[in-house]
């Protein structure tokens, strides 16, 4: 039997302190999406006897993070993780590596012969650090050492502007070199960075917690959103989080108690610096919350005035949603802030998400996911407690100001 080969291919994750670790999470989820399950992804990290939690995987355990090695036998994967993932910064197939650079260029493998004396292909070359900076200088040195005579002997031509080939050497923490290459020209490069259309600073209805746009985009990821889902946002606001599951096909709905919040009055603002209010489609209809997809020629959502502690709340019949996608009421109103009622807050904070989850209990079809934030404060344990019918599949911080976090939490109905 003719065994399929595997290729060594490098993650190079975002790294960013506001993200902390939700691209582990995102690389996990989103492979998973596309067929390989986690434990595949990470073999060559942890023993299959005694395997971690995904939510024990952390940048501690992935020894070079950002830098992640993984071993792929379908390199299609690369393109379908990419033009979905938000803080993949790239996937590069492996083509050497080395403690020094003498030995990165000896270690060149052989498959990467093919690109690198190809004459007939253009390049550019980069190097990539993560916890030091390098000089313009030395980067130029350092592209010259790798690449030229006593290195690769490339033959390729240059292009600086859309080349076939775009090398990297990457430093790691520990001084180590990995040299790899992505083989997608520009053009299709520029798909990746699908979010970036979705900018906040660039919506043209904001409200005073609009979510933001990669953070949505994250939680669309985390709930596998797919064509056709049906997916809830119970506390939609200014509808950020329906916007990123729209955007990946799902058919959205979404409630919310603020109808003046919906509809464009006092607290709801057209953005004065969206382009969109130059765009010549744009007609200022009301409710506002509309204009938010409008932007986007993406279809309007189902919405409703609601508020989920009602009793008779019921945003659709049972087991309807694949996911559900939320950031839910800090429990701070601003007098509570102000006079900082610890008590209140908690209490309220409490009954929201205690509410949350029946309502996902009921709503949500099994194996449908719930994707929450879930703010910490002051001396607040960085934990998720069990939730009776829902599994827990993955849970990261992000620090926010102040000695504030929050969690984006992601769980899975039983
Ligand atoms: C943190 S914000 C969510 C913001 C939203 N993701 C956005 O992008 O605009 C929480 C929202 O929940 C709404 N909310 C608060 N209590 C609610 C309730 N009991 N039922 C439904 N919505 C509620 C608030 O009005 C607020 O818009």
């Amino acid at each position: 039997m003719i065994q399929e080969q595997e290729h060594t291919v490098t993650l190079v994750i975002n790294q960013s302190i506001e993200m902390g670790e939700f691209g582990i999470q995102e690389a996990i989820q989103l492979f998973e999406l596309f067929g390989l399950p986690y434990q595949e992804l990470f073999k060559q990290y942890f023993p299959i006897h005694q395997f971690p939690k995904k939510y024990e995987i952390t940048s501690q355990t992935l020894g070079n993070y950002p830098f992640v090695d993984v071993q792929l036998r379908d390199l299609d994967l690369i393109h379908k993780v990419l033009n979905r993932s938000i803080l993949l910064h790239d996937i590069l197939y492996t083509l050497s590596r080395g403690n020094t650079l003498e030995e990165l260029a000896q270690n060149l493998l052989p498959q990467a012969l093919q690109y690198v004396q190809n004459p007939n292909l253009s390049c550019k070359c980069d190097i990539i650090t993560s916890y030091f900076k390098i000089s313009q200088e030395r980067r130029v040195e350092l592209i010259e050492q790798v690449f030229g005579e006593k290195g690769f002997k490339s033959q390729n031509t240059i292009n600086l502007t859309d080349p076939d080939i775009l090398y990297y050497v990457i430093i790691t923490k520990d001084q180590k070199y990995i040299a790899g290459c992505t083989l997608t020209k520009k053009k299709k490069r520029r798909e990746k960075n699908f979010a970036r259309n979705y900018e906040l600073p660039n919506r043209i209805y904001l409200g005073p917690v609009s979510l933001a746009h990669d953070l949505a985009f994250l939680m669309a990821n985390q709930a596998i959103v797919q064509e056709n889902d049906f997916v809830f946002d119970p506390f939609a606001g200014t509808g950020s989080s329906l916007v990123a599951c729209s955007h990946f096909g799902a058919i959205c709905f979404g409630s919310e108690i603020d109808g003046n919040l919906m509809k464009g009055h006092c607290i709801g603002y057209l953005n004065k610096k969206s382009t969109y209010l130059k765009d010549p489609n744009f007609k200022q209809v009301k409710p506002f919350i509309h204009l938010n997809f409008n932007q986007y020629n993406l279809p309007i959502p189902n919405l409703i005035q609601a508020d989920v502690h009602l009793p008779n709340f019921n945003p659709r019949i049972d087991s309807f949603f694949d996911a559900i996608i939320c950031d839910p009421p800090y429990g701070i109103r601003a007098s509570i802030q102000q006079e900082g009622n610890e008590q209140d807050l908690q209490a309220n904070r409490t009954a929201i998400y205690r509410r949350m989850f029946e309502v996902a209990r009921r709503v949500l079809r099994k194996g449908g996911r719930l994707v929450y934030l879930y703010p910490l404060f002051k001396g607040m344990e960085k934990k998720v407690e069990k939730e009776e019918g829902f599994e827990l599949i993955d849970f990261r911080e992000q620090k926010m100001v102040e000695k504030r976090s929050r969690l984006l939490v992601t769980m899975q109905k039983l």
